[in-house]
């Protein structure tokens, strides 16, 4: 379906209570959540028929709304059965997954109590293009201008559309200057993420990554924590200087969409997929098959 517009597809698209046919999944244009950001979603993937820490999706998804204010009405059993509903309609079982909840479009101006809330989940096919082997090439990042903001200045644990704002300046610029991603500095100049996933850095048997007390703890960074220590590593989340990367052997980030994907570059020092890289692909890719999602 590459090329195919998101609003001219075919499939099933679960909005409201109701399954509708996808091309009528449409919202009015002086909606509240267009105009002022009022919008959470998720991000989350199918493999095998099962989409992977659901419940952790859902339960981050409600969070959002209610970071930003506002209460999804749905529970979060009638979202994880709205999910699977709408994977069986579009008969897939390994897939990318968006729920998304936003406000509607009774009033528009800031205030937006009286507003309805809106509840979607689309679900597509959205495969894991490279094999381990190209992945271990690793993708090359640049900085971004845009660092990420304070808790003081907006509810940065939120997975909320107006965050994505500063996201897609930086991816932009980055792809515009030949890279692939952008990896963001925080509000004190300290490594916080790239614009879609969170990063990790290895030295020997010691992986670091940024403590997550500005941007999301990816529920992918918090999976592979748990598989780097179940395979030896020890992990050490703090603070991390730009200056410090020259100390570090290798460098992935990880994503529901990323999953595991290494780095070789990020400004001016390089990094080399080696080991960690490639057992922590391996490790992730087992731990996402129902079977053993069940079981952690
Ligand atoms: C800005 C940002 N950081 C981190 C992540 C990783 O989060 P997760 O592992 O829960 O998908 C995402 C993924 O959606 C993201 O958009």
């Amino acid at each position: 379906m590459a090329g195919v517009p998101m609003d001219q597809r075919d499939g099933w698209i679960w909005f409201d209570g109701e399954l509708k046919p996808w091309k009528d999944a449409k919202v009015h244009v002086l909606t509240h959540g267009l105009h002022y950001a009022s919008c959470v979603f998720e991000g989350q993937r199918a493999y095998g028929g099962e989409v992977f820490k659901l419940r952790e999706h859902t339960d981050r998804l409600i969070a959002s709304a209610r970071d930003l204010d506002f209460t999804i009405p749905y529970s979060a059993d009638q979202i994880d059965e709205a999910c699977r509903q709408v994977l069986a309609a579009n008969e897939l079982t390994d897939a990318y997954m968006r729920p998304v909840a936003w406000r509607g479009s009774e009033t528009i101006s800031v205030p937006a109590r009286e507003n309805t809330v809106h509840l979607a989940i689309a679900t597509w096919v959205w495969p894991s293009y490279f094999s381990t082997e190209e992945k271990l090439k690793g993708i090359r990042l640049m900085w971004a201008k845009w660092k990420r903001p304070s808790p003081e200045t907006i509810p940065c644990k939120a997975k909320a559309a107006g965050l994505y704002m500063i996201c897609t300046l930086s991816k932009h610029a980055a792809m515009d200057a030949g890279y692939a991603d952008a990896l963001m500095l925080d509000y004190r100049g300290l490594v916080a993420e790239a614009t879609g996933a969170n990063v990790f850095f290895v030295k020997g048997n010691e992986i670091h990554t940024p403590t997550p007390d500005c941007f999301l703890d990816g529920i992918t960074r918090r999976t592979l924590i748990g598989l780097a220590k179940a395979n030896g590593y020890t992990v050490i989340e703090r603070h991390i200087k730009p200056d410090e990367l020259g100390q570090f052997e290798e460098c992935f980030l990880t994503g529901t969409a990323a999953e595991v994907t290494p780095v070789s570059e990020i400004g001016d020092y390089r990094f080399t997929p080696a080991k960690a890289c490639r057992t922590l692909i391996d490790a992730y890719a087992e731990a996402v098959q129902p079977k053993r999602a069940a079981a952690e």
